[in-house]
Parts: C-alpha cells; sequence; structure tokens
C-alpha cells in the first residue's frame, strides 16, 4: 500500500481484515517496523477515537508519533496564486513540503464546509496534502470519506458475522447538527466490496451521492428496510442534494429497541443518547459500537505496516 486516502488504496480487503484480526491478537509482533519512523498526524478537527487509536496503532508498530491541532498553527491557503493579504498566513505549497521533512507518513483529518458541495467533494485539503508531501497520506476522516472508519467496521462484521451473506442495513437517524456524508459514503463504499446484502433508508431528500450508492438498494421505509437485519448501521447525514441543510429531524427515525429486534447495532461514535438511538439499544448486549471502536486501532495498525513495508 502506497497510501490511504480512499477505500480502494486497499488490494485485497478481505485479505487486509484476516491480517487486521491476526494484528488484533499480536499487536506488538512488527514492534521493529516502525523504528525510526515518525507519523505526523494533522487535525483541522475534533477527534477521540481516530486521534487515540491512530496513534496507539503507530506506537504498536514502534513509530514516533508527532500529532498538531491545525488551530494551534497558522492559517494554511489552499488557493494556487492567491494574493495572501487577508486571514491565511501560509500556503500548502510549503507547509506540506516542510511537514514531509518531519514525517515518514502524514495523517490528516479535514472535515467538509457543508457549504461549497464542489469544493468539498473535490476533496481540497486531502488532496493537497498527496501533491505537494512526498510522503504517504493517510485519511483520517475527509470531506467526502471515513475509509479508516469503514475498515474498521468491515473487520467487525466479519468478527460479528454468522451468516453466509449477511443482511446489512445503513440507517439514516435524526441530529439536531449538519453532520457530513462521509462515514455513510465509506460504509457503502466498503461494503459494496463485500458480500453482503446492503440496503440504504433514510428520508426523501437524503439521498447519498448516486456516485457512492451505484446499483444499491435504496427505501424510504426504514421498518420495511429493517425486517430480516443481521447489522443496522445508525448514522446522520446532511442533505446532499440541497447540500449540507437539515431537512427532517423526525424523532421517529431514532432506532429503537423494538425496530433493532435481535440485529447487531453499529455506530462510528460519538452518538446522541436519545436522539439517534435509545440508551435501551446501546447499553444492550446486541451494541456493537465499543468493539467498532476498539477496532479502530486494528484498521489503522494493518494501513500504517502496509505503507511502512513499502517505504
Ligand atoms: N468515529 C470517529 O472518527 O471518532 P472521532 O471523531 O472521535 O475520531
Amino acid at each position: 500500500m502506497k497510501k490511504y486516502t480512499e477505500i480502494n488504496d486497499i488490494k485485497n480487503i478481505p485479505q487486509t481484515i484476516t491480517e487486521a484480526i491476526a494484528l488484533k491478537k499480536a499487536p506488538f509482533e512488527h514492534k521493529s517496523l516502525g523504528k525510526n519512523k515518525t507519523l505526523v498526524m494533522l487535525f483541522f478537527n475534533a477527534s477521540l477515537r481516530t486521534r487515540l487509536s491512530t496513534e496507539k496503532a503507530a506506537k504498536n508498530l514502534g513509530m514516533d508519533v508527532i500529532c498538531l491541532q491545525i488551530s494551534n498553527s497558522w492559517n494554511l491557503e489552499f488557493e494556487d496564486g492567491t494574493v495572501m493579504n487577508l486571514s491565511t498566513s501560509e500556503h500548502i505549497k510549503e507547509a506540506a513540503k516542510v511537514i514531509a521533512q518531519y514525517a515518514d507518513i502524514i495523517a490528516v483529518r479535514a472535515f467538509p464546509t457543508l457549504k461549497d458541495k464542489e469544493l468539498d467533494y473535490a476533496e481540497v485539503i486531502m488532496n493537497s496534502f498527496s501533491k505537494y508531501a512526498d510522503v504517504p497520506v493517510v485519511n483520517l476522516e475527509s470531506s467526502t470519506a471515513h475509509p479508516l472508519q469503514a475498515l474498521a467496521d468491515a473487520i467487525t462484521i466479519n468478527e460479528f458475522n454468522s451468516d453466509a451473506i449477511p443482511n446489512v442495513v445503513l440507517s439514516w437517524a435524526p441530529h439536531p447538527k449538519a453532520l457530513p456524508q462521509s462515514v455513510a459514503n465509506s460504509f457503502v463504499n466498503m461494503m459494496q466490496k463485500l458480500p453482503v446484502n446492503l440496503t440504504i433508508t433514510h428520508p426523501e431528500g437524503y439521498e447519498l451521492s448516486t456516485e457512492i450508492t451505484k446499483d444499491t438498494q435504496v427505501s424510504y421505509d426504514q421498518e420495511e428496510a429493517l425486517k430480516n437485519a443481521d447489522f443496522v448501521y445508525v448514522k446522520n447525514w446532511s442533505s446532499y442534494t440541497d447540500y449540507g441543510q437539515i431537512l427532517s429531524q423526525d424523532s421517529d427515525w431514532m432506532i429503537t429497541q423494538h425496530k433493532l429486534n435481535n440485529a447487531k447495532f453499529m455506530h462510528c461514535l460519538p452518538v446522541r443518547r436519545n436522539v439517534v438511538v435509545e440508551d435501551a439499544v446501546l447499553d444492550s448486549d446486541n451494541s456493537l459500537v465499543i468493539n467498532q471502536a476498539n477496532n479502530r486501532t486494528y484498521a489503522a495498525q494493518v494501513v500504517l505496516k502496509n505503507i511502512l513495508e513499502n517505504l
């Protein structure tokens, strides 16, 4: 693996899942691989799981880790040819090259504006680091994708699945804030590459990009979609068509124990209790959210290991 900015960077997903599960059993087996190698993590936004699990993964491989919250640094400029006489102090052309001198791998988290669809879906920040930093780049959640989360989710489904082809449902749920489509996009992208029967359910107006959904089944009837589900992945996202808008806060879409029946509940976290999902679900044995968060370490570790092996 040369980089991990998108799921397509994984050549063989089932093999990568198997390798991640092996790393989970023996996390320190490759402790010498990252010796004298540095991971620089750059956060344009807040994080709990991604920040900690990626650092833990890198340290399991013997890497040194440097983390920078970008709000504590200079305001970066991403446009070419700009007269920088306003709020930005440093151009990405210099910043990325400078950071690359301190890093063997750069990992970046940069959320979307949710105001400018073209800008967000052009992945300007992630692509600028890939363009100007001559070291591998890892996506810690970008404007439109969260590939490390999707890999952790695939590992979790693999661990808990007992059917040849499980029924997996991605359900939209209400949220008071406008959230990115990134987790939903990457989850759909990942499930399309695995032997699962995937259905997406959401209210009208919350259609994801057709470039993401392709021929995946979409239903506006949550109750119908949840019938016979083995895994229910719940996530809010703001509208793609009416870009970044909250079109509904209908609490009837909240996931309840009654709706879930015997299916396993999944969410990337953080989750708002009794808005997205009721307490009874999160507090039940059917909730996999803690397992998913644990697998973030091994998703990151298998990615870093594969990149280190190709440096
Ligand atoms: N799921 C996830 O990416 O969590 P954080 O935002 O806390 O990193």
